[in-house]
């Protein structure tokens, strides 16, 4: 294999080390500890996820220049900045370092957390940048652990943000993966079709979650006949892992199972959210959006029962919602 690569991965696994060590054995790691602890997160799944801190004093550019390690290689590595000098420093400081996988579980890359995004401007979550080993839009968070797991579930869930994944985790749901803070790319959907048939979304329960959800489920369907889709969503006002935190795991678990829904059905209660559907301009505002919906779905039967629905519940002629929604597929074609 590529040798620079293959470098720059261990440059990562000893600065892995290096953050968990200074997180779990050292006095500098305290606070971070107790954060961590207070968000649930027990030694053994901190050991799991590898995670660490880097303190606020400068860690790896010394530790690697002690090791003789090649300056170009640490530039390389998005380890560091550089300053106006050219001198290195450290890249992350003052936060939980969250090591990323490739999907062979060795790390090229981090994600670090602040421990309080009170009076600051800094991002909450700091990344790697795009390396010659980390590209963002070819990366899931606990892809390496999910994809295993996905071969006897048969199913794996995206999240939106990794403590999610480390939520679920901790209920014993292993087949959780995320992406890395942007929007689901293509490269990830053929990542996540190759090793499963079937994909749950479960993204925040807040406006920002709920769009969001709406583009995935855009591009998953544009972008792959294979996927079976799913949306689990999630109470308004909490993540997955808040909700484990208020409610505990077997209520978690029970949650992703009856909060799931078909992209149909989700995509039919975001529309008429903030509509009053007592009043007939949003009702009709409402029914055409709806079946310009259920007018893409491809299988007659799964078409007939989101029909019916409209029919029983606006007390509407079945014959009249068909001619409408014939029009809108030839307007569409
Ligand atoms: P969220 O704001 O929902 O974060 O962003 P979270 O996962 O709930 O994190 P906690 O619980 O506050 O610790 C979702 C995802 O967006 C990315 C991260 O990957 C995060 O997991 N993100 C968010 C960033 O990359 N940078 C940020 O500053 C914020
Ligand atoms: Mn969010
Ligand atoms: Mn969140
Ligand atoms: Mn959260
Ligand atoms: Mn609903």
């Amino acid at each position: 294999q590529n040798s620079t690569a293959n470098k720059l991965i261990e440059l990562h696994e000893q600065a892995a080390k290096l953050y968990h060590h200074i997180l779990v054995n050292t006095q500098a790691g305290k606070q971070a500890l107790n954060y961590l602890q207070q968000r649930g997160l027990s030694s053994d799944i901190i050991s799991q996820f590898n995670i660490g801190f880097a303190p606020q004093q400068r860690l790896l550019s010394p530790f690697f220049k002690e090791k003789g390690i090649d300056y170009q290689r640490l530039r390389q590595s998005g380890l560091f900045i550089e300053d106006q000098e050219g001198k290195l420093r450290d890249r992350f400081f003052d936060r939980v370092m969250f090591p990323i996988k490739n999907p062979q579980g060795k790390i090229i890359a981090f994600s670090g957390r602040l421990l309080s995004t009170e009076n600051t401007e800094m991002p909450k979550y700091l990344n790697s940048p795009e390396t010659e080993i980390f590209n963002k839009r070819r990366v899931l968070f606990n892809f390496d652990v999910a994809r295993k797991s996905a071969r006897k579930e048969q199913k794996m869930i995206l999240f939106e943000g990794f403590m999610d994944v480390i939520a679920a985790y901790r209920a014993g749901v292993t087949n959780g993966i995320a992406s890395m803070g942007t929007s689901l790319t293509e490269e990830q959907v053929n990542m996540i079709e190759r090793v499963t048939s079937q994909l749950d979304v479960c993204y925040d329960g807040d406006a920002a979650g709920q769009n969001a959800i709406r583009r995935a489920l855009d591009l998953i369907a544009t972008q792959s006949n294979r996927l079976q889709l799913g949306v689990i969503a999630m109470p308004a006002g909490v993540d997955p892992d808040e909700y484990l935190q208020q409610n505990g795991a077997p209520s978690f678990k029970q949650m992703l199972v009856d909060a799931a829904e078909t992209p149909v059905a989700f995509t039919l209660h975001f529309l008429r959210q903030d509509l009053n559907l007592n009043n007939e301009a949003d009702q009709l505002n409402y029914l055409n959006s709806a079946l310009k919906v259920i007018a893409q779905v491809k299988t007659p039967l799964e078409q007939d029962v989101y029909l019916n629905q409209l029919v029983n519940e606006f007390q509407l002629d079945k014959e009249s919602l068909q001619a409408q929604m014939q029009q809108i597929i030839r307007q569409t074609a």
